[in-house]
C-alpha cells in the first residue's frame, strides 16, 4: 500500500529523504489541552488506554496539530505488567503503582501466562482503528517496554531511585531474575508481533532503566533479552520487514553491541553526541534523537538554534530521525513543538 509520507520509514532504513523526519516521544500527552479533555472523558489514564476509540483519538491529536512524520500508538509500556495481574494504577502526581509487586521465587513462578489476544486485544484494536483513521498519510509506531524496564516496575512496585528490590533479585537470585525476564520477553514478543500484525509499521522498545546497570549486568539482564526480541521479530516472515528501534536511556556507552542485536535504529538520549554515535555505528543502523527535552521550556529562538545544532551534529546525509532525547514534559507550551517540527523540516531540506 502506498504511504504518502514515508520519510520516517525511509530514514529507518537509511535511505534518502527530502528532509529529516521528526516525531516526539510522548507526543500524545498532558501538554496538549485536548489530551487532558479526552482523559477527563475517559475518567482515568488506564481506561483511556483500554478504550480503543479514545486511544485512537489521542494518538491522532498531535498529528492534527503538528507536521509530525510518525504517529505512535497511545498506550503504555505498563499494559503488559497489568496483564500479568499485578494490580496497576496510574495517578497523576503519584506515577504508576502495583498492588502486588514480585519479590521472590514463588511470586515469579506463580506469574500466569498472558493470553495476548484476550488480555491485550484493546492494544491491537486501537492500532487497527488508528491505521484506518491515518489513511496511509502517516506511519504508525507500535511499542513495548524492554524486559528489564518492565521488571523494574514489576519488582519495585512502581518507580524507584535505588532499584533496591530488582537489583537485589538480580544480585542474590539471578536465576529468579532470569526466569522473570524470560517470561516478560515472551509476552513482549507476542505483544509486538500482535501490534505489527494489527498494522503497526515500525516497532520501538523503550529500555528506560537499562542505563542504571553495570556493563556486564546490562549485557546479561537487559540487552540479551532485547536481542531475543529483535531476532524473534526478524525470524518471523510476518514481521521480518518491520523496522525496530531500541532505546536505552543512558546507553551511550554500549552503542556497538546494541547495533549487534540486529535492530534497525538506536534511540539516543541527549547526553550523547550524534556525530560520535554516527562514527561508531552509523554505517549499521539509523539514529534517533536527541534534543534535550528541557530546551522546549526556552524561547522559540533557542528551540530553533538547538534544533539546528542537533541537525548539524548528525551532519547531513541519511539515517537520522529527529526526536527528543526522552519524553516531552507535561508543562511544555505546545507552540514550542510547532517551532521545533517546522525548524527540523526547514533546516534539513535536501537541495
Ligand atoms: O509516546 C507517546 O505519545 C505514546 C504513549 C506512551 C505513554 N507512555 C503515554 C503515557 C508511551 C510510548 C509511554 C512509554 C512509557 N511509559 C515509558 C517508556 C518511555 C519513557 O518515558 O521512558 C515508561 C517508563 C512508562 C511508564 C509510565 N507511564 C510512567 C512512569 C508514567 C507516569 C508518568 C507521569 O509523569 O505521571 C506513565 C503514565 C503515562 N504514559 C502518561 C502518558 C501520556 C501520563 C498519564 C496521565 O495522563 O496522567
Amino acid at each position: 500500500m502506498h504511504i504518502m509520507n514515508d520519510r520516517f520509514l525511509k530514514a529507518l532504513q537509511r535511505q534518502p529523504v527530502d528532509c529529516t523526519p521528526v516525531w516526539i516521544m510522548r507526543q500524545a500527552g498532558r501538554y496538549l489541552p485536548e489530551y487532558r479533555q479526552t482523559r477527563a472523558k475517559a475518567g482515568d489514564f488506564l481506561t483511556l488506554c483500554k478504550t480503543p476509540e479514545l486511544a485512537c483519538e489521542v494518538t491522532l491529536q498531535p498529528i492534527r496539530r503538528f507536521e509530525l512524520d510518525a504517529a505512535i500508538l497511545f498506550s503504555d509500556i505498563l499494559t503488559i505488567p497489568d496483564a500479568f495481574g499485578l494490580g496497576l494504577s496510574i495517578n497523576e502526581g503519584v506515577g504508576p503503582k502495583f498492588e502486588r509487586p514480585l519479590r521472590n521465587k514463588g511470586d515469579v513462578e506463580r506469574l500466569p501466562e498472558i493470553d495476548i489476544d484476550a488480555q491485550l486485544g484493546y492494544v491491537m484494536e486501537a492500532i487497527r482503528l488508528t491505521r484506518i483513521a491515518l489513511a496511509n498519510k502517516t506511519p504508525l509506531i507500535g511499542f513495548s517496554g524492554s524486559p528489564w524496564t518492565l521488571a523494574t516496575y514489576m519488582v519495585e512496585g512502581g518507580g524507584s531511585k535505588e532499584y533496591r528490590y530488582v537489583k537485589g533479585m538480580m544480585h542474590d537470585q539471578p536465576a529468579v531474575a532470569h526466569k522473570l525476564l524470560s517470561k516478560i520477553t515472551e509476552a513482549v514478543i507476542g505483544c509486538l508481533k500482535g501490534q505489527a500484525n494489527a498494522g503497526a509499521q515500525a516497532l520501538m522498545v523503550f529500555d528506560t532503566w537499562g542505563g542504571v546497570l553495570t556493563t556486564p549486568d546490562y549485557d546479561n539482564f537487559s540487552l540479551d533479552y532485547m536481542a531475543q526480541i529483535v531476532s524473534a521479530i526478524k525470524s518471523d516472515p510476518n514481521t521480518v520487514d518491520i523496522p525496530i528501534t531500541l532505546f536505552t536511556k543512558g546507553g551511550g556507552h554500549w552503542l556497538e553491541k546494541i547495533a549487534d542485536s540486529g535492530c534497525d535504529a538506536i534511540g539516543l538520549d541527549w547526553t550523547m553526541s550524534m556525530s560520535a554515535a554516527r562514527q561508531r555505528v552509523g554505517q549499521r543502523v539509523a539514529l534517533q534523537g536527541n534534543m534535550d527535552p528541557t530546551v522546549l521550556y526556552a524561547s522559540s529562538e533557542k528551540v530553533e538554534q538547538e534544533a539546528k545544532r542537533v541537525l548539524d551534529d548528525f551532519g547531513g546525509g541519511d539515517g537520522h530521525i529527529f526526536n527528543l532525547g526522552h519524553g516531552i514534559h507535561p508543562t511544555i507550551n505546545p507552540d514550542r513543538v510547532a517551532t521545533l517540527v517546522n525548524t527540523v523540516h526547514r533546516e534539513s531540506k535536501r537541495t
